[in-house]
């Protein structure tokens, strides 16, 4: 595994404005991760762990800290300069999917290759092969409201390493899944990640998921505590 630092975060803080005042949501968050990590984030439902999630892949603003990727300030990248990043770098696997319904599997899946530049054909190779990597080759032309969960879950999987991330973003990517395509979905990251030394920071509630990865952090209070389960 790579020793060099790919994410450090620096005093982070997070709160939201509501009308009912200011709600404090992460406060003082240090972290840091380097290339090649497997890092699972617990916590309790509402512990702030989507928000960092958001963060981290440049999706939100932290109110306070920062997030350096490769040295790199995040929150100095702005407009199209944020969104080419991430396409290139992040791949991310959204709690609640966000397929777009109106497109089939395979053509959600394309999508990110396609807004990187690449050409139809080529796009609809490669989504062809992740799709039946995740055991969807037989449901390439359904929509995601023709889908089960777990298959939604699967398609966006799909569509978060299609384009080969260095990183990978996950947030629950096994909550709908049963234990044994959750093993497969693991199994599958796994060999991404010694194939092509695929970071990754993964959200889930599901424990054996998380004891294989290489560190477990939790988010506590709002506070960040390090290798819960070690
Ligand atoms: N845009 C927002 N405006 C106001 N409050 C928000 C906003 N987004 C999140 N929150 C609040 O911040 C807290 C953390 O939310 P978050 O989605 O990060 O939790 P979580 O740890 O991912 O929970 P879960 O396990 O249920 O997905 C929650 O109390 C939520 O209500
Ligand atoms: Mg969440």
């Amino acid at each position: 595994m790579s020793e060099r630092t790919m994410i450090e975060v620096c005093g982070l803080g997070k709160c939201f404005t509501t009308p009912v005042g200011m709600i404090n949501v992460l406060s003082d968050i240090n972290l840091k991760i380097c290339g090649g990590e497997r890092v699972a984030i617990v916590g309790s439902s509402g512990a702030g762990k989507t928000t960092l999630m958001h963060i981290l892949g440049g999706l939100d603003h932290p109110t306070s800290g920062e997030v350096f990727f490769e040295g790199e300030n995040l929150t100095r990248f702005h407009g199209s300069a944020l969104d080419a990043f991430r396409n290139r770098t992040i791949g991310f696997v959204f709690q609640f999917h966000q397929l777009l319904p109106e497109f089939n599997a395979l053509e959600n899946v394309m999508m990110p290759l396609l807004i990187g530049g690449a050409k139809r054909n080529k796009a609809a190779l490669l989504a062809t092969d992740i799709l039946k990597e995740v055991g969807l080759g037989k449901r390439l032309t359904h929509k995601p409201g023709a889908l089960s969960g777990g298959e939604q879950q699967r398609v966006a999987i799909a569509r978060a390493l299609v384009r080969e991330p260095r990183l990978l973003l996950a947030d629950e990517p096994t909550g709908n899944l049963d234990s044994r395509t959750s093993d497969d979905i693991l199994s599958l990251l796994n060999h991404l990640h010694q194939d092509r030394g695929l970071t990754m920071i993964v959200v889930t509630h599901n424990i054996p998921l998380a004891t294989n990865l290489d560190r477990v952090v939790k988010i506590e209070d709002g506070v960040l505590v390090e290798d819960v389960l070690n």
